[in-house]
């Protein structure tokens, strides 16, 4: 018989990956804490904006018409104990207030909940992001609560979605790696996931703590290319060079490769930011630390971004905010998502507001979590609305329907046609041709 899955946490990754194993054809059954979002994703609707997760969904929620049924949501503890043969933990690890370290409690309180049930063979397999140790850790606890003793195992399978490209990363990973402490649970994770590793996707078997740290390691890897970039760009500035240029350049060797050297104001979002702090905290604990002073020179290239792009746009105000106004472009951290966690553009939105600019913010999806956490800001219902009468335009998330917009409409409806450039995606031809100022970080003013 075919196993059944059930996912403990459905943000995010848990979501995702939940209609993921539906689809796959699977019966999974998730888990939330959260009763409202129990019942949003029952009633087949996806509590966040991810292209595809909603279609995924209604296609194997329950209840929903035309749907194969596979997919259900619970609340409900004992049922999911009763029902999984392998449980996925896809809780958060958000940073610890006020410290490096990533808070652990949720990832905790989950075993802990769900152990205690466990009273058959079943495999538990962590998904969360942790710091390293922690597999191994809850591998002992789960031994000392579960009624089913050895028999429930415990295995690591990092996650490497990204968002706003979440169901097509789960359902077609460019690897699978999984930490392990037998050939059973090898056996378990093989048969969850014959279908991608049918179709060729490699599949890495590890011990528990290589498995966790190939997680931190690749946005340690992905940060530091970002950072890097962007500390060309200041050197560009700096120099008179331009950093797009430059990175195509250094992109056409592919030692290098051209992904993820864009540079501008830098990186976002719930992992990034976090992970490598945690990463930095938790080698301070294994008595490793140096190994990754190099991350806290990142972190910080990375927040000098935000920092100078307001420097960037006061010095275009006549050095002061006071009675300018400001449009932003974009308040998610990256386009195709409404996520505005550690958002590069809001956090330079909210700067220029404290410092008494005027600020309107538009974003095609992140409005509605932008205004959660800035409800101090002003917001338009379109990028026309926020430019009106705009003194300087600030464009921080590269969202395609920014890269639509005519400069020559745009340039009749703002006060002063001025434009930054903070993410490198616009082309500056058109809008120098319509009469605007245009900088960009990193590259030539004209
Ligand atoms: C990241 C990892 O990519 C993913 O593998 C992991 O599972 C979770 O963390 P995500 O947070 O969704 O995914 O975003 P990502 O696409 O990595 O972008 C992160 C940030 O870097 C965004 O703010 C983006 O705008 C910025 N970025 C990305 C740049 O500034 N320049 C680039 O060249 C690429």
């Amino acid at each position: 018989m075919s196993l059944r899955i059930t996912v403990i946490g459905t943000g995010y990754l848990g979501a995702t990956h939940a209609a993921a194993m539906a689809e796959l054809g699977f019966e999974v059954l998730g888990l939330d804490v959260v009763k409202e979002k129990v019942e949003l994703l029952s009633a087949g609707r996806v509590p966040m904006y991810e292209p595809g997760l909603e279609e995924l969904l209604r296609k194997h929620v329950a209840g929903v018409e035309g749907s194969s049924g596979r997919l259900r949501f619970t609340t409900d503890w004992d049922e999911v104990a009763d029902f999984g043969d392998v449980h996925f933990v896809c809780v958060n690890t958000p940073q610890k207030h006020g410290e490096y370290g990533c808070d652990m409690s949720y990832v905790d309180a989950a075993i802990d909940t769900l152990a205690p049930r466990l009273d058959r063979p079943c495999l538990v397999v962590g998904k969360s992001t942790v710091p390293v140790g922690s597999a191994a850790r809850l591998a002992r606890r789960l031994a000392e609560l579960a009624p089913a003793g050895a028999q429930a195992e415990l295995a690591w399978n990092p996650e490497f979605l990204r968002e706003g490209f979440a169901v097509e990363d789960t359902l077609r990973p460019d690897r699978i790696v999984v930490g392990v402490a037998s050939e059973r649970a090898e056996k378990v994770l093989r048969e969850v996931y014959a279908a991608p590793l049918d179709s060729g996707t490699p599949f890495v078997v590890a011990d528990y703590p290589t498995a966790e740290l190939v997680k931190t390691a690749a946005n340690a890897f992905l940060a530091t290319k970002i950072s890097f970039i962007n500390a060309m760009a200041e050197i560009c500035e700096a120099a008179g060079g331009d950093v797009v240029k430059l990175a195509e350049a250094i992109g056409y060797d592919d030692r290098i490769g051209k992904k993820f050297l864009r540079a501008g104001v830098g990186f976002g979002g719930g992992c990034l930011p976090k992970d490598i702090r945690a990463f930095m905290a938790r080698a301070g604990e294994l008595g490793a630390d140096q190994a990754l002073t190099f991350l806290r020179e990142v972190d910080s290239i990375n927040m000098r971004r935000r920092a100078h792009m307001v420097e960037l746009a006061r010095e275009a105000c006549g050095e002061t905010f006071l009675g300018r106004r400001i449009a932003v472009l974009g308040a998610a951290f990256k386009p195709d998502s409404d996520d505005v966690r550690d958002s590069p553009a809001l956090n330079v939105a909210g700067q220029i507001h404290l410092q008494g600019g005027q600020v309107t913010v538009y974003d095609p999806k992140g409005m509605e979590n932008a205004r959660r956490v800035f409800p101090t800001l002003s917001y338009a219902a379109s990028a026309e609305d926020a430019l009106r009468g705009a003194d300087i335009v600030l464009h921080l998330t590269e969202w395609p329907e920014f890269r639509a917009l005519d400069p020559g409409r745009l340039a009749q409806v703002v006060s002063r046609p001025h434009l930054i450039d903070g993410r490198n995606t616009l082309d500056p031809v058109p809008w120098r041709a319509a009469g605007w100022t245009f900088r960009a970080m990193g590259r030539p003013a004209a």
